[in-house]
């Protein structure tokens, strides 16, 4: 990710300051993975130079036990008054009850909606030494780097009404698409200054042959499309993308689209990456802080209850969201460098987790091993060559 684009905050430089940060550890793996990207985190402080304030939300799963409630009113005003937030996962078999009136996942849309967090950045790049790892032939992952930008405050997610019914005839059930051109344009905005710092390429993705949303979309791109000149556009339909995103990867640079469709299409393009454990995510909206943008930070993959507790989980996607965390949030790109750089040597160095194939003297190591051993290798601030940038 790059920080040209009017949304990117600036490196400021070091600064005494204790940055706030709210953690919803959540369910299943979730607060195995936010300890090991806390410590990472805590560390990058030490040899940075700053502090980090941590305060813990009860959410999910867990507040549904707690508090009857996947989250609380007051907790969403809580992590909206920090400078960003940090969760890992929410959900699990216990509160699966498809009847059931609360359910774990109303935490996300309570935070995502409610702290109008309306842009979920989520960037796919192929570490060389993970190519094994993957189902796709080595050739085609070669020079892969994008950046799914979903919309998250809208569309089937939000639009009501959503409901199963019943009346003479038997069952239906109903969920509303809708998006306003005010909804639409926000992020295509961003989406298409995240591309002009990038490689100039923006792929939209809409169902327009079908859908009315989809045909609102696209004029909408068309319409911000002139103040970016310098920016190549194409508009793709959802289907032939999912096609594209695993015949022609390294074709694509940003690609922007509705919720549901960015949902189905990032958990698909994680496979280039490896593992659904490799892939970060942050979550932004228009809110800035003293340091950058208020944003909400997670790795994509789930709470994985199956090895939830046996310190197993690839805590690589959230120590990569933690990364995002110190670029957008925290105005701390020197050090989100610096800890993907990190990351990146453990990765050479045969660092592994289960779920990553292992290579040649390689070890497979645990949650809390593999985050020690980013800590390890993160260089002390005066080495950074990126200091400042
Ligand atoms: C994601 C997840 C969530 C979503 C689920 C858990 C509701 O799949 O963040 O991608 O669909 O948004
Ligand atoms: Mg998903």
């Amino acid at each position: 990710m790059t920080e040209d684009g009017l949304h990117a905050p600036r490196t400021d430089g070091p600064a005494a300051t204790a940055y706030r940060i709210a953690t919803i550890p959540g369910d299943g793996v979730g607060p195995e993975v936010i300890a090991a990207g806390r410590r990472v985190l805590d560390a990058a402080g030490d040899r940075f130079g700053f502090a980090i304030s941590w305060s813990e939300l009860v959410a999910g799963g867990i507040g549904i036990d707690t508090y009857g409630v996947a989250i609380r009113d007051d907790d969403v005003a809580a992590a909206g008054a920090a400078d960003a937030v940090y969760l890992g996962a929410v959900g699990g078999p216990r509160w699966d009850d498809p009847n059931a009136a609360v359910r774990p996942e109303q935490a996300l849309f309570a935070l995502r909606g409610g702290l109008g967090l309306f842009a979920n950045l989520r960037p796919v790049s192929v570490h060389p030494a993970l190519v094994p790892s993957s189902p796709l032939r080595p050739e085609l992952l070669d020079g892969v780097d994008l950046l799914i930008v979903r919309e998250l405050t809208a569309g089937l997610y939000f639009g009501r009404p959503s409901e199963e019914r019943r009346d003479a005839t038997g069952r239906h059930a109903v969920d509303t698409l809708t998006y306003t051109e005010a909804e639409i344009r926000r992020v295509v905005r961003l989406a298409f200054e995240l591309a002009r710092g990038r490689r100039g390429r923006l792929t939209s993705v809409d169902k327009a042959n079908v859908l009315a949303t989809s045909r609102l979309w696209r004029k909408v791109v068309e319409e911000v499309r002139p103040d970016f000149p310098d920016v190549a556009v194409t508009h793709q339909l959802v289907d032939s993308c999912a096609m594209f995103l695993v015949k022609s990867p390294a074709a694509f640079d940003v690609l922007v689209t509705e919720n549901l469709f960015g949902d189905i299409l990032s958990d698909e393009a994680s496979v280039l990456a490896g593992s659904l454990g490799m892939l970060p995510s942050a979550s932004l909206g228009e809110r800035r802080t003293a340091h950058g943008i208020f944003g909400l930070y997670e790795p994509i993959h789930g709470s994985a209850p199956d090895i939830a507790g046996q310190d197993r989980a690839n805590p690589i996607g959230t120590i990569l969201s933690g990364a995002m965390l110190l670029r957008w949030s925290l105005g701390r790109g020197d050090v989100a460098d610096a800890l993907e750089a990190a990351v990146g040597r453990a990765l050479d160095d045969g660092c592994r987790t289960g779920d990553l194939l292992p290579g040649p003297g390689s070890a497979v190591l645990g949650t809390r091993a593999f985050a020690d051993a980013v800590v390890e290798r993160l260089a002390p601030a005066a080495t950074t060559a990126q200091a400042g940038r």
